[in-house]
């Protein structure tokens, strides 16, 4: 008896032992096919003593089974090999961020016991088999951002456990059959946006998808009607159909709402061909936070019964619509409301005093319509607005003294209406950057630099008749086109008059001039290109004969002379071959002008916007490290880090050796944040170096910048300027113009520049690899500019 149980008990730790044996095994014949650049599976070793089920992202339920692997992020790549299907309990794999550039690997779903499989932002490429159908126990399926192509397969129906199916940012293409969906009754999110060659009608068979709380199916092709579906979609939370080509007008939702509620917190159809009247019944989701139906043909009116219910509603966004009838007044009290958008309709009505209830409210827009109504007295009191553009209506009356009492407001456009009476002071517009009222009724034309300066003047009388002049414009900062010339001049001229500008000036290298003198070399014949954003550029030749470049910037006094100061101090001790020299500044209360080196050849975007742009591959390459190894510098090398916020070609200048060097960074340090922000987004067209997030994410990233480079490393493979603007036509986005061309067969080859040898081709290929993660929209896919600086190094060497 006692010698069976010793046996028994041998022969059960034996199994259990190899058991455990051929688990470890498992893995690290599964790590064998793997490449692990930065060592992350070290401890995954036969000659470790620790236990296998306390190696890097792997874990056990019973004590030597694995259960789960969760490599996410670790920059692995080479061949996500069938061993691990040896591992007869793993339920969850995750491979997610990682370089995997392979098929899907099917054979996974030999791995009976898989549940999870997140292959998520990878480099996984062509279609989805047939034999998806194999993966019978998964639940949550992420394919997402990878380059999956071709139809999805009718037979992914068979997946009935599926929970989260998420095939985001792919490349498939063609319709979804009817019939599909039906049977994931237990989906909770189903993510099929950015597959811009999905072109499909939306199967009315999601209706049955009673558990749906996500669908996302933004940027892709979806055309034809919005199927009836809102009855069977019970948990419907957030609803994206943005960016489509969806007709027809919405399906009835407010009955359904009233009698069963649920959690919408989201609903957004902006951006297709949309008709049809407004849907009375979403506020009846008292949880709606944001809701958009900007872009499209809607009409009617919006009734304010509805509208008072949205309690919760912090984004309104019906813009560019036939909306008309009176504007529901609700929405200018609504408790959490931030975003009014709707601009380009017909609405009437008025915005009432009570708009001080908003009391959140950050950003209103709604030119072009007929409003008839007073300057709400309630706008004094926002303590966060930062934008109010009403031109195009019927505004009437005078303004009020307290119109920009808002510690932020920055853009105020009220241009086409018909103001009268006398423009108050603006001692309290500290954060103003352009105040519009042309074509008012009795305009009147004033602005710093102008006769009748508006800001603080306090020769000026404190308020100027509307009736003194004939045309009213005020441009505080943006509209240098139209002023900036009469401004320089002014100023000029006040300081040789009177002395009265007071200059003060810091030179970091010895510049033997003096400020008048470089002030009276800054005239027209020195302007050079249009300035950008921020101010206009001079190149001023000293009388030492020597040149050197100076901007002009307004001083929007966000800072004490001394913070100044230090903060262009800390700009012009940046020392690096990339980056180019400030050589000193000097300001007064009204301007900022920095004085940088002089560079003769010009900028990138100088070059790149000639017909006979030519240059070999070897120097593009240089000059796309160079950038490279200069942001980085800013970004990790020097201290305070910096971003630079506005790479863009023109403001990349090379040397006599074409070594290039950025310039115009960091200007957020000298303008401030919030003006810096006003005027990035009071650019009529958004620029296409911007980051997409750029407009909803407040805080400025190192992937801005990156996103930024990977622009500019386009317009180097390509020979193409970014914002080409071809015969009047719209500007070229080169991302979106290289990403629509990379889709189709050998497209890739095709969007390089065809003057560079093809020789060079998969070197080319491979830096627009690295462009293309450069501008992932995702700003977490991009690598960082230390990265950068690597993989393109390689190519140099190849
Ligand atoms: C691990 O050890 C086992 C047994 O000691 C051996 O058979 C196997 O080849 C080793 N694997 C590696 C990768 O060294
Ligand atoms: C992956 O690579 C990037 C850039 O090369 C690096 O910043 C990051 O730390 C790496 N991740 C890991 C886990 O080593
Ligand atoms: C392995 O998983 C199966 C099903 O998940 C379970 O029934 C079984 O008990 C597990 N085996 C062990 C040893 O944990
Ligand atoms: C897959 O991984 C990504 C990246 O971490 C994550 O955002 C996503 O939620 C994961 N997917 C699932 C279905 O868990
Ligand atoms: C849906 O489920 C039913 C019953 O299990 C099955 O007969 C049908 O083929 C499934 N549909 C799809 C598209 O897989
Ligand atoms: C919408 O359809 C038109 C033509 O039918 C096509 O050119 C366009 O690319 C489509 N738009 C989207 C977003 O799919
Ligand atoms: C909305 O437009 C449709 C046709 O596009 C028209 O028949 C209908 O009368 C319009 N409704 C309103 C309220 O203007
Ligand atoms: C004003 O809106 C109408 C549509 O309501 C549009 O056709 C027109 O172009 C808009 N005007 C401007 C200046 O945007
Ligand atoms: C505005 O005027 C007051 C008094 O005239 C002065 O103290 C203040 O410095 C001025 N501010 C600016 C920005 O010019």
């Amino acid at each position: 008896m006692a010698a069976t149980l010793l046996f028994l008990s041998t022969l059960l730790s034996t199994l259990v032992a190899s058991s455990a044996f051929s688990e470890r095994e498992t893995l690290i014949q599964f790590k064998n096919s793997i490449v692990d650049p930065t060592k992350a599976l070290s401890d995954w070793s036969n000659t470790t003593s620790i236990h296998h089920c306390s190696w890097t992202g792997v874990s056990c339920t019973n004590p030597f089974l694995v259960s789960s692997i969760n490599l996410q992020s670790l920059n692995l790549s080479g061949e996500i090999s069938s061993s691990l299907c040896n591992l007869v309990n793993l339920t969850h794999l995750n491979l997610a961020d990682n370089f995997f550039n392979q098929p899907i690997p099917l054979h996974l779903s030999e791995c009976v016991s898989l549940v999870t499989l997140n292959l998520s932002n990878n480099l996984i490429w062509g279609t989805l088999p047939d034999q998806i159908s194999q993966f019978k126990k998964m639940e949550f399926l992420d394919f997402s951002r990878n380059h999956v192509e071709g139809k999805i397969p009718d037979s992914i129906g068979s997946l009935h456990h599926l929970k989260v199916l998420n095939f985001g940012s792919n490349l498939l293409s063609g319709e979804i059959s009817p019939g599909v969906f039906g049977n994931f009754t237990e989906l909770v999110v189903l993510d099929l946006s950015h597959n811009p060659f999905l072109v499909s009608e939306i199967p009315a068979d999601f209706g049955k998808l009673s558990k749906l709380e996500q669908l996302l199916l933004q940027s892709s092709g979806f055309y034809g009607e919005i199927p009836g579906f809102f009855n069977g979609l019970k948990s419907l939370k957030i609803l994206d159909l943005s960016q489509n080509n969806l007709t027809g007008s919405l399906p009835r939702i407010e009955l359904l709402l009233s009698s069963s509620p649920r959690n919408l917190v989201s609903f957004d159809v902006s951006q297709n061909k949309l008709s049809g009247p407004f849907p009375n019944g979403v506020c009846e989701s008292k949880s709606l936070v944001h809701l958009s139906l900007h872009t499209n043909f809607f009409n009617g009116s919006i009734s304010n019964e509805f509208i008072v219910k949205c309690t919760n509603l912090e984004k309104f966004e019906v813009q560019n619509n036939g909306f008309s009838g009176k504007f529901p007044s609700w929405l200018w009290s609504l408790p959490k409301i931030k975003l009014i958008r709707g601009e380009n309709n017909r609405f009437t009505g008025e915005i009432p005093d009570s708009i001080s209830e908003a009391a959140q409210l950050e950003h209103v827009q709604i030119d072009n319509n007929s409003f008839t109504t007073k300057f709400p007295l309630g706008v004094g009191k926002l303590r966060s607005l930062y934008r109010l553009s009403a031109s195009l209506n019927g505004l009437y009356g005078e303004l009020p003294p307290n119109f920009c009492d808002s510690p932020v407001m920055s853009i105020i456009d009220f241009s086409h209406n018909f103001l009268s009476g006398n423009i108050p002071e603006m001692k309290n517009c500290r954060k103003l950057v352009s105040l519009s009222l042309a074509n008012n009724r009795n305009p009147d034309l004033c602005g710093p630099g102008l006769p009748n300066s508006c800001l603080n003047d306090s020769s000026a009388s404190k308020s100027f008749s509307f009736a003194k002049l004939t045309f009213a414009l005020v441009f505080i900062a943006i509209a240098f086109a139209i002023f900036v010339f009469a401004f320089g001049f002014y100023m000029i001229r006040s300081y040789k008059k009177s002395r009265l500008g007071l200059w003060r000036s810091v030179f970091f290298y010895p510049l033997r001039v003096t400020e008048q003198e470089l002030l009276m070399s800054m005239d027209e014949k020195s302007v050079r290109g249009n300035g950008g954003n921020f101010g206009r550029v001079y190149v001023v030749n000293l009388p030492s004969g020597e040149f050197v470049v100076v901007k002009k910037i307004l001083n929007f006094s966000y800072q004490s002379s001394k913070a100044l100061k230090n903060e262009v101090k800390t700009l012009a001790k940046i020392r690096h071959k990339n980056v180019v020299k400030i050589m000193g500044f000097c300001h007064s209360d009204d301007s900022i002008f920095m004085i940088y080196e002089y560079l003769p050849k010009g900028s990138l975007g100088d070059f790149l916007g000639k017909p006979d742009f030519d240059f070999s591959w070897s120097l593009r390459l240089k000059i796309a490290i160079g950038i490279a190894r200069g942001l980085a510098y800013l970004h990790r090398d020097y201290l305070p880090h910096l971003l630079n916020r506005n790479l863009k070609s023109n403001n990349i200048l090379l040397d006599a050796d074409f070594e290039p060097k950025l310039t115009d960074f960091a200007l957020d340090r000298i303008i401030g944040e919030n003006t810096f922000q006003s005027i990035i987004s009071s650019q009529s067209t958004s620029s296409c170096y911007l980051a997409p997030e750029y407009g909803h994410m407040k805080k400025a990233t190192e992937q801005n910048d990156t996103y930024s480079f990977g622009v500019v490393l386009l317009e180097l493979l390509t020979g193409r300027k970014a914002e080409e603007n071809k015969s009047g036509g719209a500007p070229l986005d080169v991302v979106k113009w290289v990403r629509r061309k990379i889709n189709i067969t050998d497209g890739a080859s095709r969007v390089l520049d065809p003057k560079v040898s093809s020789l060079f081709r998969q070197q080319m290929l491979d830096a627009l690899e690295i462009a293309l993660r450069c501008t992932s929209v995702v700003p977490e896919k991009r690598p960082s500019m230390y990265e950068v600086v690597r993989s393109l190094q390689s190519l140099e060497i190849m």
